[in-house]
């Protein structure tokens, strides 16, 4: 089995100062040589703060939480992969649910940033999670095939093995409602089949992460919940001694 993967998606918290005393209680509280992958996704403004503080626990990983579509030009107060990644970024969160919500971004600037992520040598973690109103209308399943495949669409099958999937509820988000161990398993399970059919069967061991909501109490339990291969967290992921907790869930 793969490392657990533990993403901790930042929103807009934490600038450079504040990023940089976040690490340095963080790498005091959380030992290395353990069997896990760690990434940190600052704000763009703190993702050169926290890849520098990381310098002797190369380890643990930097994300970008947005790039932009294109690689360059006049697009005021956008970041490309490649700045991104210059500033010392190595991941890319993609189609998270707040920029899908709250800033319109489409399931076709999805794939343009998943190739951007790739061409920069960024590798994007790609979100995908459907509404309150889509669950309770049934349409889970087709909403979150469809973020997927439109997502990956533009990638070889050798690159969608590499992207780690991201499963939100958008209703889980920040909200204190998570999604049971045995949703996110049913959720699980129709994602790795999906991918399975865009990209053969060596996809079945990509790793698909739960988030929404994520917390010290249920992060054993979603953990350990059948196909879940890592966690992305929000709010519980601001506090380094609740952090270094949930990574060693
Ligand atoms: P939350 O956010 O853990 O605060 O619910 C998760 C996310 O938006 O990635």
């Amino acid at each position: 089995m793969q490392a657990p993967i533990f993403v901790a998606n930042w929103k807009m918290h934490h600038g450079p100062r504040a990023a940089r005393e976040f690490v340095a209680q963080f790498v005091k509280l959380y030992p290395d040589r353990i069997e896990r992958t760690v990434i940190l996704c600052p704000s763009a403004v703190s993702i050169e703060a926290v890849a520098s503080s990381l310098r002797y626990r190369p380890e643990i990983g930097t994300g970008a939480q947005n790039i932009w579509t294109e690689p360059k030009g006049a697009f005021t107060g956008e970041c490309s992969a490649a700045m991104a990644r210059d500033a010392g970024a190595a991941y890319t969160l993609v189609g998270h649910s707040e920029r899908r919500h709250l800033f319109s971004e489409t399931d076709e600037q999805t794939a343009l940033k998943c190739t951007r992520a790739f061409e920069a040598g960024l590798l994007p973690i790609l979100c995908v999670g459907e509404t309150l109103a889509q669950r309770e209308s049934g349409t889970t399943e087709a909403v979150v095939i469809r973020q997927l495949r439109a997502g990956l669409a533009a990638l070889t099958p050798d690159q969608v093995r590499q992207v780690p999937i991201a499963y939100e509820p958008v209703w889980a988000i920040g909200t204190g409602k998570t999604a049971t161990p045995g949703d996110a398993a049913a959720v699980h399970a129709v994602i790795r089949l999906a991918l399975v059919e865009l990209a053969g069967k060596e996809a079945a061991r990509s790793a698909i992460l739960y988030g929404g909501s994520v917390n010290e109490g249920n992060a054993a339990s979603l953990l350990a919940a059948p196909g879940v291969s890592g966690l992305l967290v929000g709010g519980a992921s601001l506090d380094p001694a609740v952090w270094a907790r949930i990574c060693q869930a």
